[in-house]
């Protein structure tokens, strides 16, 4: 009988053990799913900022758009500040267009963001830059792609004196001049914080693991007092 309880602990012992190691292994295969799907999210959504902002720096070329007041919501950047605010204030993604040449001082680059404009400096085909930072205290997916300048880009962007005078008017401290065909011109940054999605896989890995443990725990119980009894039953019979 001693020897069968130390057996049940051991047993007991050794189930929690491959519980607990499959459920770690679990977290971590999780958590990596998580990343890749909401980096991949992040790819998408920047994508089609890039090819909205594109689209509309193209369009008010094509259509001689004249730059004033009214019209200068249409440029790209303008639009996708806009775009942005919007978008994170539904979804908690954080969109934004940034540059080390900025002309708009509110789009100087952060240090994550910083490194990943030297990184697609230095490697024109280096399509992405993606990380994990800490960030106010929040773990958040950095993602980010590189924008080039294209023809209809360098309305805005090329020699200062040539550029609408609105523009002119409006950056007084503008950087984002001079620019030629085929340039980086910046990029397109997205953050999301990670630190719910994280801990919603925690709260239910470790709901399924308490309940896995439990049933577990009746099992071998429920074994191990079968096979006392049978034991018993024998030892009877035997001893009869
Ligand atoms: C019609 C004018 C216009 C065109 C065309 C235009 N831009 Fe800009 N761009 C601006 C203005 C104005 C800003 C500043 C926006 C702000 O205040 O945030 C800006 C800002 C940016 C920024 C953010 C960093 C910074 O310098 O403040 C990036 C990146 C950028 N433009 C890239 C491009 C690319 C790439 C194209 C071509 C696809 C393009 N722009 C075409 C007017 C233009």
């Amino acid at each position: 009988m001693k020897k069968n309880f130390k057996l049940y602990g051991i047993i007991i012992f050794v189930v929690a053990v491959v519980i607990l190691s499959i459920s770690i292994t679990n977290f971590q295969k999780q958590s990596t799913l998580l990343r890749e799907e909401i980096f991949d999210k992040c790819k998408m959504i920047a994508l089609e900022l890039k090819h909205m902002r594109e689209y509309l720096a193209e369009t008010m070329a094509t259509a001689n758009m004249e730059h004033n007041e009214t019209t200068r919501m249409f440029m790209p950047a303008m639009a996708g500040n806009e775009i942005g605010k919007k978008f994170y204030n539904e979804t908690g993604y954080q969109l934004r267009q940034v540059s080390s040449k900025y002309r708009n001082p509110k789009n100087k680059p952060d240090s994550f963001e910083q490194i990943a404009l030297t990184e697609f400096e230095k490697d024109k085909n280096l399509s992405e830059y993606k990380g994990v930072e800490k960030m106010g205290g929040q773990k958040v997916l950095r993602y980010l792609i590189p924008l080039y300048i294209e023809e209809a880009c360098l309305k805005c962007h090329s020699a200062k004196e040539t550029i609408p005078e609105i523009i002119q008017e409006d950056y007084p401290e503008d950087k984002a001049t001079d620019y030629v065909f085929g340039d980086l011109r910046g990029a397109i940054s997205v953050a999301v914080p990670i630190d719910r999605a994280e801990a919603e896989i925690k709260e239910n890995l470790i709901h399924m693991t308490i309940v896995t443990t439990i049933g577990m725990v009746f099992l071998v119980t429920f074994v191990y007092i079968a096979m006392n009894i049978t034991i018993k039953m024998s030892d009877k019979k035997k001893s009869n």
